[in-house]
């Protein structure tokens, strides 16, 4: 993972390079640093453990300034290597090649012993090193930067993307994406380079997307971009329609709030122009879909993290609506495995970011070994390698989302979910018109029911206040409220720190039922379905064992009153579709709100980064 950026423009590029930066701190945020090319054709560097912020702050201080028009900066997720200002990147090598790199060099080892004993120092841990002293041996019998970085890429097992200047080299930086995202972005200040657009939104809304293998030699007034054969091509420049105000924080106090409450629009741009008052539209999946559908006999979806959890919910309504066998896996775990793939599969991935690498390499490796199968993906980024590694696309607009835990991406997620159960339904034949219909006016009223949910912050807020002092936390639910269960401990541990675990209601009995105590909070979700029954059964016996309980039920669910029991009614009347979507609100703003309470970093909680572009 990891972001970059850099760029040559006019005038001093080190704000730029800094207020990108904190723009891509989603990526990670274990150390940032910056590498400029002085006036006088010197590399000069400043590097800080922890977030940019600290970086700004040394950079202040430090004399000469780190100023110049060319430069290259990265902020880190450590992978090789504590977070450490040895660690942070740049990494240069003997004061004349500086490199900034997002992805995994998994030959570093070896490449480190060979450039050892060539006389190679290294101050670092980082897999990265070797990148920077590969270039550096390579320019001595190259006859430009650029010749010399295609030449050693070839060397590199893994992913990269990687930034590159030279002081043998001033006005150049080159460039190089395998497995890893990087773009370019035009401005008239200069040229510009970044892991991701929003990056660089502040100077310009024109973009070139890298394909995997391509490298480019980049000056003030030229870009040329070759293909992963070397050979010189021509990539589209596109026009982004991301705006700026998308990722101000507004009057909100984190990122996070601010996406639990964009939510109601999210979903109402999500649906847009894919649903009509009565009836999904399968052109919004693409022209093929509605043959590819109809031809698909199974269904396979991976996903990691949230999506993983979307994905959950998405089993029950594909093989409940669309009568369609449906298997889910985390990504991590099917790539590495021999899984039997059956023709005629419907491969989905599910992804906010479209970027995390298991998810990609998952659908990489099972697109080489099956060609019998189709592949769809829901994804919240239009330009990512997994919407161009998918025959299908839904995009689930929910715009950028910034706070490391993902909470309106899930929704839109399940909305976009909800959609293709009544597509892949319908081309079955086991929707009728009556029950799309039905479908279609749930998901219409989303937005409004999302909205009427947010308005019980305040009680949520007296809940979160039990939680100061708890470090475990039970979440309980049956059918898809078990994916909603784990959606919400993930959140809850994800940005409160407090361990927590879901467990399928009728499970707790079978061993989970030995960490009830007193000071283990348990939440239940209990909508008005079949299973509501079978659930009071099972909060009695956690009643029995003296936990104190929160249960968000719907109004008609009537959960009896108990003992260290709050029952917290949602709405009513929720049905298949709208559950899942409506009762993850009030655990998203409980997470956040005892996030609070605790004082973490709401929006780049410690460890974790936004997009995992490494395995
Ligand atoms: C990271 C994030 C999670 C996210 C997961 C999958 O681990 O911290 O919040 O759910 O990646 O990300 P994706 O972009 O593929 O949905």
């Amino acid at each position: 993972m990891c972001g970059i950026i850099g760029g040559i423009c006019k005038d001093n590029i080190t704000p730029i390079l800094l207020s990108g930066l904190k723009r891509l701190e989603y990526r990670g945020y274990d150390s940032a640093g910056v590498v400029v090319l002085s006036n006088d054709n010197k590399l000069s560097r400043a590097r800080a453990v922890g977030k940019v912020v600290n970086l700004e702050t040394s950079i202040q201080k430090q004399s000469p300034k780190i100023q110049g028009s060319l430069g290259i900066a990265h902020t880190r997720w450590a992978t090789h290597g504590e977070p450490s200002t040895q660690n942070a990147h740049p990494h240069i090598c003997f004061d004349t090649v500086s490199v900034v790199h997002n992805g995994i060099i998994e030959n570093f080892l070896k490449l480190k012993q060979e450039q050892k004993a060539q006389g190679y120092a290294f101050t670092s841990d980082t897999d990265t090193e070797v990148i920077v002293h590969s270039i550096h041996q390579a320019l001595k019998t190259s006859e430009s930067l650029l010749k010399a970085i295609q030449k050693v890429v070839k060397t590199f097992e893994g992913t990269y993307s990687l930034g590159v200047i030279s002081s043998e080299y001033p006005g150049h930086i080159v460039v190089a994406r395998s497995g890893s995202p990087l773009i370019i972005g035009i401005s008239d200040k200069g040229n510009f380079i970044a892991s991701d657009q929003v990056a660089l939104l502040d100077i310009t809304k024109k973009f070139i997307f890298l394909k995997e293998g391509d490298t480019a030699d980049i000056t003030l007034n030229s870009i040329t971009i070759y293909n992963q054969n070397d050979r010189q091509i021509n990539r589209a420049i596109k026009t982004s329609n991301l705006k700026n105000n998308q990722i101000d924080l507004g009057d909100y106090k984190h990122y996070m709030q601010k996406e639990i409450f964009e939510q109601p629009q999210a979903i109402r741009d999500t649906l847009e122009s894919r649903i009509t008052k009565d009836t999904v539209l399968l052109s919004a999946f693409g022209h093929h879909a509605e043959t590819i559908f109809t031809n698909t006999e199974h269904i396979q979806i991976i996903a990691c993290g949230t999506s993983y959890n979307a994905g959950l919910v998405a089993k029950y309504w594909l093989e409940d609506i669309a009568k369609m066998p449906t298997n889910i896996e985390v990504a991590s775990e099917y790539r590495y495995r021999n899984p039997i793939v059956l023709d005629n599969t419907l491969l989905i991935t599910i992804s906010q970011s479209g970027e995390t690498a298991d998810t990609l390499e998952a659908l990489k490796s099972i697109k080489k070994r099956h060609k019998n199968i189709h592949t769809l993906t829901i994804c919240n980024c239009a330009e990512s390698s997994l919407t161009r590694e998918s025959e299908l696309i839904l995009l689930t607009h929910a715009g950028p989302e910034i706070s490391v835990a993902s909470t309106k991406s899930f929704t839109t997620q399940l909305a976009s979910l909800a959609l293709l159960s009544v597509a892949i339904g319908k081309c079955h034949k086991q929707v009728d018109k009556q029950q799309e219909a039905s479908i279609v006016d749930s998901l219409n009223r989303l937005p409004g029911l999302i909205k009427k949910t947010l308005e019980q912050e305040s009680q949520i807020i007296e809940l979160a206040r039990s939680f100061k002092d708890k470090f475990n936390a039970i979440f309980l639910g049956r059918g898809t409220m078990h994916a909603i269960a784990m959606e919400g401990a993930l959140k809850l541990k994800e940005i409160s720190y407090i361990h927590s675990e879901a467990f399928p209601a009728g499970e707790l009995k079978h061993g989970p039922i030995a960490l009830i105590d007193k000071d283990t909070p348990v939440i239940a979700i209990a909508p008005n379905d079949q299973l509501l029954d079978k659930l009071k059964s099972n909060l009695q016996e956690v009643k029995s064992r003296g936990s104190q309980m929160i249960v968000f039920e719907d109004e008609m669910s009537n959960v009896p009153p108990m003992k260290n029991m709050t029952v917290m009614s949602i709405t009513h009347n929720l049905g298949r579709i709208t559950a899942p979507i409506i009762f993850i609100i009030p655990l998203q703003l409980l997470s956040y709100h005892v996030a609070l309470i605790k004082g973490t970093d709401v929006d780049k909680p410690r460890n974790l980064a936004k997009s995992v572009t490494v395995e």
